[in-house]
């Protein structure tokens, strides 16, 4: 029996733990020293967890168990900013920041600080604070209104949800940049590109494309920044912009510490020179210099223009680019055949890296450049990781007759007539069969972590397998001795040995892995998990029509279309006979993903407000583990809400309207409870990770310290010197 007492030291016991781990948050995420470890910040997380599980009452969406976000989809509310968000005027010149300061000096006729501070390269942010908790976050918008990324916000770790200390104002605004660190930006875009997903040109694009995501698990999973340098409100405890931000980060706020008071312009140069420079070690990106009138009296006194204030200005940092000659164009081939050009250069100094070689993109890239050999071309790295050709300085063109850049049309490794498909920029080699550095990408592919994980396998040994003779498919890796290996250059006997052991393994991997280690155009490693969900075995899958493949959920017609050209391939057909008698699994096992019934087939429900006996992800799970599908936002096909308390009022509005039915959680426990109590008391107590393997896990608790590894390591490799 519970009493007053047990739910009395539950309240104490999660408030206690609520507070540990917000305080362990804010050492590892603002102050980047962290005092508890990894383990024990798991275990309290979890403890809460349970906790917060046992006793909804105390729900509480400031908990730091909300960072991990809930998964509840559905598009954003634009709604107004209190205060307007005006963007600063900006300029590239010194002389102009010169003219700035006079102008200050002038209009103020007193003496006056200047702040210097980081020009973050990210995307802003508005975040209103009432009585020290985190209530709303928006997005710049158009600046009168913006989109309400609040459930995407209070996954940033930066980001305190609730205040610590005393002395904020009762309602006020922070503003800031959300950001994604260079690492996180790379490690992302690495496995965007072995998914076959789009890349995000800089981390700007990658910030602000991630906020606003409609899933916040995957946002939490981004692992974002966030840096605030700015206050608003009618009651600021300082009376200065400085120390608003010195207070600011007593509260728990991310605030720079490169910051600085400034009272000659001399001072305002040096800081400026001093970032130009030392900006490049940062781990994120910045773009400039902000100078703002530290005194909000004076600032009030200067006032504002339509669009900005008049009390500060951005220094933009030119972005780096440099000036030398294009020698030649190679043509690099890829793991799904796109011909990619590549620009060998004289060499040149770019953000400290020596760069001779930079992407030419594709062909229409070339043409509209209309790209000579011997052009004097720019070239930039701004915020991207690979170097690009921006320009040609057509002016220093050479007199002598210069040859014109064509992109090629055979495959410069293999021969074959290269083709575009219909709306597609990239030419490709379609011989994908026989051309080697598709080959080898593949295989490459196939060994790595995420797919079969065959450690040891990776660009350098494929390659010297290979041209050796012994790796000509992906099924030789299963033919592979120890003699084979340990004869090899490089490769000792105990190499030899592990790497057999790493293959012996991977026979293990299950389905959807091996599904996507195949390297079929498109399947990555989401589409391999819904097309082994829903054939459960590689027969049904190949057999299955363009319209079963085309009705799966996210696999449209581009990807079924692709499935087919596969399967009708008689060598992928062979590939997998022949992987099969090595063992590898191309089926489910019996007990994974089976739905607990089909008393929701067909159903399509959306979930809203909170709930006492279970959380949304284990409701979620619930609707699919008996066949139903969950969605997020309420339209004509809804066939009914599980609805829970707070339900949010557009939501309500909307289902009154459509007439569509309100289910409240008993209900809805007591609809699948129907056939046999027993299966019911699985799906019900399992959770998502047991009742329905698609759900993702939640996000790590700390950030993951091991990223992944480079995959297309050798294509940078070969474009800089210094990596
Ligand atoms: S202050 C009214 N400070 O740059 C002044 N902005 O157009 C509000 N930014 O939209 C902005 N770092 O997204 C300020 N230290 C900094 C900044 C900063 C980056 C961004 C911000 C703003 C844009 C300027």
């Amino acid at each position: 029996m519970e009493t007053v007492n047990d739910r009395q030291r539950a309240g104490e016991r999660i408030e206690a733990l609520r507070e540990r781990l917000r305080r362990a948050d804010h050492d590892y995420y603002v102050l980047s020293a962290p005092d508890l470890s990894d383990f024990e910040y798991d275990a309290m997380m979890r403890e809460l967890q349970q906790l917060e599980a046992a006793w909804p009452e105390f729900f509480d969406e400031n908990s730091p168990t909300q960072r991990v976000g809930s998964d509840l989809s559905e598009g954003f509310r634009q709604e107004a900013h209190h205060w307007p968000m005006l963007s600063l005027g900006n300029t590239y010149s010194l002389a102009e920041v010169e003219a700035f300061f006079q102008r200050t000096a002038k209009l103020l006729d007193d003496d006056f600080e200047i702040v210097c501070e980081l020009k973050f390269d990210g995307t802003s942010i508005s975040l209103t604070y009432e009585h020290g908790r985190l209530v709303k976050a928006l997005t710049r918008g158009d600046g009168q209104r913006g989109d309400n990324v609040t459930r995407n916000v209070r996954t940033i770790r930066s980001i305190p949800l609730q205040l610590q200390g005393e002395g904020y104002p009762d309602f006020f605004e922070m503003r800031g940049e959300v950001l994604m660190p260079w690492q996180v930006f790379e490690d992302l875009n690495r496995e965007r590109e072995q998914n076959e997903e789009p890349l995000f040109a800089n981390p700007r694009n990658a910030a602000s494309g991630t906020l606003k995501q409609l899933n916040p698990q995957v946002v939490a999973s981004r692992r974002l920044d966030a840096y605030l340098y700015y206050m608003l409100g009618d009651k600021l405890p300082g009376d200065s912009h400085y120390d608003n931000l010195q207070m600011a980060r007593q509260w728990g706020f991310h605030v720079s510490d490169a910051m600085k008071k400034c009272r000659t312009l001399a001072e305002v140069s040096a800081f400026i020179s001093y970032w130009d420079t030392e900006r490049k070690n940062l781990p994120f990106a910045t773009d400039g210099i902000v100078l703002k009138v530290n005194s909000l009296a004076q600032q009030e006194q200067l006032g504002y223009t339509a669009k900005s204030p008049r009390w500060a200005i951005a220094y933009k940092f030119q972005a780096e680019r440099a000036r030398t000659r294009l020698n030649s164009v190679d043509f690099q081939v890829g793991r799904t055949g796109i011909v990619t050009p590549v620009a060998n250069l004289d060499a040149v100094q770019l953000s400290g890296t020596t760069v001779r070689r930079a992407t030419l993109h594709n062909a229409d890239f070339i043409e509209n450049l209309d790209l000579h050999i011997g052009d004097m071309v720019y070239v930039e790295k701004g915020g991207e990781i690979i170097p690009k050709i921006v320009g040609v300085d057509v002016d220093h063109r050479s007199e002598a007759k210069v040859e014109k850049v064509h992109f090629v049309v055979t495959c410069p490794e293999c021969g074959a007539p290269l083709m575009r498909e219909e709306g597609e920029a990239a030419w490709i080699c379609p011989d994908w069969q026989h051309c080697p550095p598709q080959i080898k990408a593949r295989l490459v592919h196939f060994a790595s972590r995420r797919a079969m994980n065959i450690e040891g396998l990776g660009d350098e040994t494929v390659d010297l397998m290979y041209r050796n003779g012994y790796l000509r498919d992906i099924t030789d890796i299963y033919r592979l001795t120890v003699e084979d290996i340990a004869s090899l250059e490089r490769l000792g006997d105990k190499s030899a040995r592990n790497l057999m052991a790493q293959i012996e393994q991977s026979r293990q991997v299950p389905f959807e892995r091996v599904l996507f280690a195949l390297g079929i155009r498109y399947v990555g490693e989401s589409v391999a998990k819904k097309l082994a969900y829903a054939f459960r075995d590689i027969d049904t899958l190949a057999n299955a029509s363009f319209e079963q493949l085309a009705a799966v959920d996210e696999i449209g017609e581009k990807i079924a279309g692709k499935l087919r050209d596969f399967f009708a391939s008689p060598l992928s057909r062979r590939q997998i006979e022949t992987l099969k008698s090595y063992g590898l699994q191309f089926a489910l096992a019996d007990d994974v993903g089976r739905p607990a019934s089909d008393l929701l087939q067909g159903r399509t429900i959306v979930i809203s407000g909170t709930f006492e006996h279970h959380s949304r992800d284990e409701y979620k799970a619930m609707i699919e583990a008996h066949g139903g599908k969950n969605a997020g936002s309420v339209s004509s096909k809804t066939d009914f809400i599980l609805a829970g308390a707070n339900m949010g009022p557009a939501k309500l509005e909307k289902a009154q309207a459509l007439g569509i039915r309100l289910v409240d959680e008993n209900e809805f426990l007591a609809m699948i409870a129907a056939p046999s109590a027993d299966s019911v008391q699985t799906a019900a107590l399992s959770g998502p990770q047991s009742a329905v393997p698609e759900t993702p896990a939640a996000a790590p608790a700390v950030a993951p310290k091991d990223a992944p590894k480079a995959r297309d390591e050798a294509f940078m490799n070969s474009l800089f010197d210094d990596m």
